[in-house]
C-alpha cells in the first residue's frame, strides 16, 4: 500500500519511479514547505474556531505543526514517495499525531487553494526581497551620480556621439527605468497579495469555514473571492515574470554598456577585480564577466515569463496539473533576477569611472553642434531649419570656423551671418561642452545643477519606497507572529 496518504485509497500501490518522478514537484516544492506549514496553522486555527474539528485534535496536530515551524519541515516529507511536499507533510502530522486526529487537517480544503496559497505566501517574501534590493542598486546610482553631476561625458545616439552630456544624467536615467521597475513589482504585489485559501478544490466547501479569518492570519488584506478563480488563476505568475522580464531588459541595457564601457576602446569606465574574470591561456585579461551573465540572465528570465505563459493561456478552469509546472518558471524567473539586482548593485557601486576619458569624448563628432544652431536662432534671428542646414552644411568640410559657416550660410540662405555680428570666438564658445551641457538645464536635463536637483527628488522618492517595503515586512511578520501565539495558546489551553 502506498505511504502517501492521497494515494491510498482510489490508486493500486506500485508504479514505476520513473513515474512517481514525473508527477511530482517535489523539487520546486522546497520553495513552499516552510509556506505550507504556516497555511496549515492557519487553516488548523479556523478549524478549531469553527468547531469543525474537536479541539483534542487540533490541539495534538497543531503541536506538531508548530514543531516543523520551529525546527524547520523534516527531510522525511520530500521523500521520493510523496507525489508533492502537501502529501509529505499530512503523512508526517499522521505519523506524528495518528489517523484519527491528523487525518482531520485536510476538512475543507484541497491541495488546490493549498498550493495556491502557499506559492502567493513565498513570492510576497521574494517580491518584497527584490524591491528591498532594488532600492540598494538605485541608492547605488544615485550615490555614483552625485560624485557625477560635473562629469561631462558624450551621449550617443544610435550609438555615435550625439550631444554632450553628465554622466549624473546618464546613472539617473537607468536609475528612473529602475524605479519603474520596482514600481512594476509593487503594484503586482497587491494582486499577489490576496488568498485563495478555503476554495478548496473549486467549489469551497459545506463546512462552515471562514474565509476572511485564514485570510487574516496570514496577512492576506483580501480574498480572491470566486473559487474556481482562486485555484486556477496563475495571472499574478505571468504578471510577476513579465516585470521579472522588463527589470531584465533594463539590468541587461546596463549590462551591454558597462560591457562596452570597460573595452580598451572606449575605456569610460573600470569595474572592481571582484566583478571580473581573468583567462585560462592570456594572462593580460580582465574581462567584465558578471556583466556578461547578466546580460545572458535576461533571456533566462525571458524563457521563464514564455513558460508559464504558454502553459497558462489554453487552461478551461479550473485546477488542471499543468499549473504544477508553472511554479517552477516563477522561481526561476525570481531568483535569477534576484540574483541579477545584488551584481548589478555592486558592479555599480565598486566601479571606478573615468572622467578624463569621457571629457575627451564628449566634444568628439561636433557633438555640439545642436547648441550652435541654437546660438544662430537666438542671438542671429535665423529660423532653426535654416541654422541646421548651415551647420551641416560646413560640417561637411569638417571644420567649423567663420568663414566656412559664413560660405555655408551665403550659398543655402543668401545671407551674412558676419553682418549680423557673428564673430570666430562666438563659435568657439557655442561648441564648448561645458557650455552646452551647462544650457540643457530643462527639467530632467544634463546641467550639473538639474542632475542635482532631480538627484534630491530622487533620494526622496526611494526613501519612500524603502520605507513601504520595510513597513510591509513588519506587517507580514506582525501578522505571523499573532498567529504563532494564537497556535501556541491552543496547545497550552
Ligand atoms: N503539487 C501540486 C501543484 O503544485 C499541488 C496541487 C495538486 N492538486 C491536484 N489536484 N493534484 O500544483
Amino acid at each position: 500500500m502506498s505511504s502517501d496518504p492521497v494515494r491510498r485509497g482510489r490508486l493500486a500501490g506500485g508504479r514505476p519511479a520513473e513515474v512517481a518522478a514525473f508527477l511530482s514537484s517535489m523539487d520546486a516544492d522546497r520553495w513552499i514547505a516552510d509556506a505550507d506549514i504556516r497555511v496549515d496553522i492557519a487553516h488548523l486555527l479556523m478549524l478549531d474556531q469553527q468547531e469543525i474539528i474537536e479541539r483534542d485534535a487540533s490541539s495534538a496536530v497543531m503541536a506538531a505543526l508548530l514543531g516543523m515551524y520551529e525546527h524547520g519541515v523534516p527531510e522525511t516529507v520530500f521523500d521520493d514517495e510523496y507525489e508533492d511536499v502537501h502529501a509529505g507533510i499530512e503523512a508526517c502530522l499522521i505519523a506524528a499525531s495518528g489517523m484519527d486526529k491528523g487525518g482531520r487537517l485536510h476538512m475543507g480544503r484541497s491541495r488546490n487553494d493549498e498550493v495556491a496559497t502557499c506559492i502567493r505566501i513565498r513570492l510576497r517574501e521574494e517580491l518584497l526581497a527584490h524591491m528591498a534590493g532594488l532600492s540598494s542598486l538605485r541608492a547605488a546610482l544615485l550615490e555614483q551620480a552625485e560624485r557625477h553631476t560635473e562629469t561631462v561625458m558624450p551621449g550617443f545616439t544610435h550609438l555615435q556621439h550625439a550631444q554632450p552630456t553628465t554622466l549624473g544624467h546618464y546613472l539617473l536615467a537607468y536609475e528612473q527605468a529602475l524605479s519603474r521597475d520596482f514600481e512594476r513589482l509593487w503594484d503586482g504585489y497587491g494582486r499577489v497579495n490576496r488568498s485563495p485559501l478555503g476554495a478548496a478544490a473549486f467549489a469551497s466547501t459545506g463546512y462552515p469555514i471562514d474565509r476572511e479569518m485564514t485570510a487574516g492570519l496570514l496577512g492576506f488584506p483580501e480574498l480572491v473571492l470566486n473559487t474556481m478563480d482562486a485555484v486556477s488563476a496563475r495571472d499574478f505568475v505571468i504578471e510577476t515574470t513579465a516585470a521579472c522580464t522588463i527589470l531584465m531588459s533594463t539590468l541587461s541595457r546596463m549590462a551591454e554598456e558597462i560591457v562596452l564601457w570597460s573595452s580598451a576602446f572606449v575605456r569610460f569606465v573600470t569595474l572592481d577585480d571582484a566583478y571580473c574574470s581573468t583567462s585560462s591561456i592570456m594572462p593580460q585579461k580582465k574581462n567584465p564577466d558578471t556583466a556578461e551573465i547578466m546580460r545572458g540572465k535576461s533571456g533566462v528570465v525571458a524563457g521563464s515569463f514564455t513558460a508559464a505563459f504558454t502553459a497558462v493561456k489554453g487552461l478551461p478552469m479550473s485546477y488542471n496539473r499543468d499549473l504544477q509546472d508553472v511554479t517552477p518558471s516563477l522561481w526561476r524567473a525570481v531568483s535569477e533576477s534576484g540574483a541579477c539586482i545584488g551584481i548589478a548593485a555592486g558592479i555599480i557601486s565598486t566601479a571606478t569611472f573615468h572622467p578624463d576619458r569621457m571629457r575627451e569624448e564628449a566634444g568628439r563628432g561636433f557633438s555640439t553642434a545642436t547648441e550652435l544652431a541654437d546660438v544662430l536662432v537666438r542671438e542671429f534671428g535665423l529660423p532653426f531649419r535654416a541654422a541646421h542646414n548651415i551647420i551641416g552644411r560646413a560640417i561637411r568640410s569638417s571644420v567649423i570656423d567663420l568663414a566656412v559657416l559664413e560660405a555655408a550660410a551665403q550659398e543655402l540662405s543668401g545671407i551674412s551671418l558676419v553682418e549680423r555680428g557673428l564673430t570666430g570666438e562666438r563659435i568657439s564658445d557655442a561648441l564648448d561642452v561645458d557650455v552646452s551641457v551647462r544650457m540643457r538645464s530643462a527639467p530632467g536635463g544634463p546641467a550639473p545643477e538639474t542632475v542635482a536637483e532631480a538627484i534630491a527628488i530622487q533620494h526622496a522618492a526611494l526613501e519612500d519606497d524603502r520605507i513601504w517595503v520595510r513597513s510591509e515586512e513588519g506587517r507580514l511578520q506582525a501578522a505571523e507572529d499573532e498567529m504563532i501565539r494564537e497556535a501556541r495558546r491552543l496547545v497550552d489551553e
